[in-house]
């Protein structure tokens, strides 16, 4: 079974999309290397930096490191490269569409939809408390499950 290419977005690259694109490898059994699975950000104040603290605390309590992860600003050439780029909320998603040149080939969705195939946002918890990154770790970690099931990454496969 072909294994997609994914790329995780959100607005910072800091907090939502690393914790995806930690979880996303956990569940799949990839490495750190593997460059299929990856995470960006549609603004760039944060390139270059590791994820939120409040991101990397919560991962690291559920067993999955992301510390050494960097963030970066989405590029025209990730939709050329991705097979797949997901988007954590429908605002994302519609600065993704609008970006999205015209020979990309990425087929763009939001997360909710790739994985469970609904329209639910994953919520910003950058100005929020430490609840928000345990609600987002949980609402990753079951989309991450169902779509590492449904394209055949999942470590059972
Ligand atoms: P993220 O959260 O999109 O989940 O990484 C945010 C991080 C930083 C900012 C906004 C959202 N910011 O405005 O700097």
């Amino acid at each position: 079974m072909s294994k997609p290419s994914v790329l995780f977005v959100c607005l910072g690259n800091i907090c939502r999309s690393p914790l995806a694109e930690g979880i996303y490898r956990h569940v799949s059994g990839a490495s750190d290397d593997d460059d299929s699975i990856a995470s960006a950000g549609l603004g760039g104040w944060h390139a270059g930096d590791p994820p939120d603290p409040r991101s990397i605390h919560v991962a690291r309590r559920h067993g999955i490191d992301i510390a050494r992860q960097r963030a970066r600003q989405v590029s025209l050439d990730d939709f050329r490269r991705y097979e797949r780029i997901l988007a954590m909320d429908r605002s994302n998603l519609a600065r993704l569409t609008a970006l999205a040149p015209e020979d990309g080939t990425a087929r763009v969705e939001l997360f909710s939809e790739a994985c469970h195939g609904t329209q639910q946002d994953v919520p910003d918890p950058y100005y929020g408390g430490d609840a928000g990154f345990l609600e987002v770790y949980t609402m990753l970690l079951a989309g991450c499950e169902a779509l590492a099931e449904s394209t055949g990454r999942d470590t059972a496969s």
